[in-house]
């Protein structure tokens, strides 16, 4: 590890992960690195969740405000979860023990747009003053000499929260391969409104900043050498059902193509994660499109296939998320990728300026839609938030093409996907293009909220759930609270939710 430490100012500050653990007092705001599982601190966390444990046996708590780039790992969000060290979560979650604990109450979730992350922060609505973060706990894969810092495998919000904490933790992972550096452009976006200048990214793979941290190194309190590596979860080969989702949206960009309303090349895609995403990429290897481009979030095992094979000559994200088996494929190929994928912070990976430039196609799960479009892609209904909005309110506003996508039915046919009135909604009909199944691909460019009605119901809903959205949307038409543009009965706007509620299943007794 010597050789990762290369700043003597710093290297004076190596300790136990304990020791920097104990540095925190109870109730600070954390701003930590960690995006879709890549590149958060590990060691400190499971020394503040050990802290937090040793508390609780005395009867005392031990809380903190944390604040992350996105989902992090189970060194992280499932230990603090487990033993209720963190009170609050911003902006985003992707772990069982921490969703158990929001839904619970027993954790304060606030859910943002990841672009909007910095700036909620630069104006200090997460702490005191100016420098508002008590502290900041950044994974970095190496410290230079002059004090910079090779970033790990994710940018995050590190960038907001290295310029805004008190007090700076380093850990320096030696799990992360040194070869990654170069592979970063870290700008940030101006801190005032109305001094903000554009953005200088033209294009998805355009490099126009630097590629290490600067940040104040005399803030730094500790540094705290880790091995540990990123959670990187295994991707299912695709099912049958995800297949038929990708096969939909090919022919769907097929149609563009022929329309003349996209390249071959199409324009830069955005892809949030999963199996159904991870489909649509392998899907687009095999397909006829090439030397496509990708301005996204997360860089998946898929990306690097298109990579590999030349049908993507460039990704722009902010994280990894691959698999144990893509991480060993991306470790000996680092020095190529280098030169093809860029890591931007989240704040520039997902900015509505740069998305609206390149005309990005967002392509991204949904847990439920409804009759006339509006999109939840949040809350389960009998359980409470899954995960978060996470950047697909970022790409889904912006974009040129915005795509959503899930299987028709949920928990063996007992939940359809497609519902009279989403129970929560993420994303309005105003800005959803397009609507995927297994079923088919529901287009609602150009159509009002009842063309899209059809369309929906038709193409996308389960056939056994045909008949009972076309019932409700009949009756709605007769009966409507809510006037005839997008026609709704109040009193049963949710029928299929408290059916579900009350016998287990969406579809009426016959
Ligand atoms: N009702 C109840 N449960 C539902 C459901 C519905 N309508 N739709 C999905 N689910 C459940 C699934 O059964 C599954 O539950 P399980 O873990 O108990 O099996 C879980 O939700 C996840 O669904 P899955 O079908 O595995 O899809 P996924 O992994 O593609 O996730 C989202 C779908 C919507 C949860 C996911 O895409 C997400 O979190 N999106 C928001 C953030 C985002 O878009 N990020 C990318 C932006 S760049």
């Amino acid at each position: 590890m010597a050789d990762r430490i290369l700043n003597k100012a710093l290297k004076a500050k190596v300790m136990s992960a304990e020791a920097a653990a104990a540095l925190i007092p109870n109730g600070s705001v954390i701003g930590m690195s960690g995006f879709t599982g890549a590149g958060y601190p590990k060691a400190v966390p499971i020394a503040l969740a050990k802290r937090a444990l040793d508390e609780k046996l005395k009867g005392k708590a031990l809380k903190f405000d944390v604040l992350t780039g996105a989902s992090t790992g189970p060194e992280q969000d499932t230990m603090m979860s487990m033993v209720e060290a963190s009170r609050f979560r911003f902006p985003y979650q992707g772990d069982a023990a921490t969703r158990e604990k929001i839904n619970a109450g027993l954790i304060e979730y606030q859910d943002m747009h990841l672009s909007h992350a910095g700036t909620l922060v630069r104006y200090g609505f997460y702490g005191k003053g100016k420098n508002n973060l008590d502290f900041c706990l950044i994974e970095v894969t190496k410290i230079n000499e002059d004090g910079t810092c090779v970033p790990s495998s994710s940018c995050g919000a590190n960038n907001v929260y290295l310029e805004h904490a008190d007090k700076i933790i380093l850990e320096v992972n030696s799990w992360q391969d040194e070869r990654l550096e170069g592979m970063h452009d870290i700008i940030s976006v101006q801190a005032e409104h109305g001094k903000r200048t554009p953005l200088p990214i033209m294009a998805a793979d355009d490099r126009k900043g630097s590629t290490v941290w600067k940040f104040d190194t005399s803030k730094v309190v500790a540094v705290v050498e880790s091995a540990f590596p990123d959670r990187n979860a295994a991707f299912k080969a695709p099912e049958e059902m995800h297949k038929r989702i990708a096969g939909h949206i090919l022919d769907f960009f097929d149609g563009e193509v022929k329309a003349g309303r996209l390249s071959k090349h199409l324009n830069p895609l955005q892809s949030g994660v999963g199996n159904i995403a991870n489909a649509v990429l392998v899907g687009l290897n095999e397909g006829p499109f090439d030397r496509m481009i990708s301005y996204t979030e997360v860089i998946q095992d898929g990306m690097l296939d298109m990579l590999d094979s030349g049908k993507l000559v460039a990704a722009s994200a902010t994280a990894f998320s691959v698999s144990p088996e893509g991480q060993v494929r991306f470790n000996k190929s680092i020095d190529r990728y280098r030169k093809q994928i860029i890591l931007r912070p989240q704040e520039i990976s997902n900015h509505p300026e740069i998305i609206r430039r390149l005309g990005c196609i967002a392509m991204n799960g949904f847990v439920e839609a409804d009759i006339y479009g509006h999109v939840n892609s949040t809350h389960i209904a009998g359980k409470g938030i899954e995960n978060g909005i996470g950047g697909s309110g970022d790409f889904a506003r912006n974009s040129a093409y915005t795509i959503f996508m899930s299987p028709a039915t949920a928990k063996d046919g007992k939940i359809s996907a497609i519902v009279p009135f989403a129970s929560h909604i993420d994303h309005t009909e105003h800005d959803v293009s397009g609507i995927v199944t297994e079923f088919g691909f529901a287009d609602l460019r150009g159509r009002s909220p009842k063309e899209k009605a059809k369309e929906i119901i038709e193409k996308a809903a389960a056939p056994e759930y045909r008949p009972i959205l076309w019932d409700y949307y009949k009756r709605a038409m007769k009966a409507p609270s809510a006037g005839l543009h997008s026609p709704h009965m109040f009193s049963e706007a949710f029928g299929f939710h408290t059916r579900y509620l009350q016998t287990g299943s969406m579809m009426p007794k016959k």
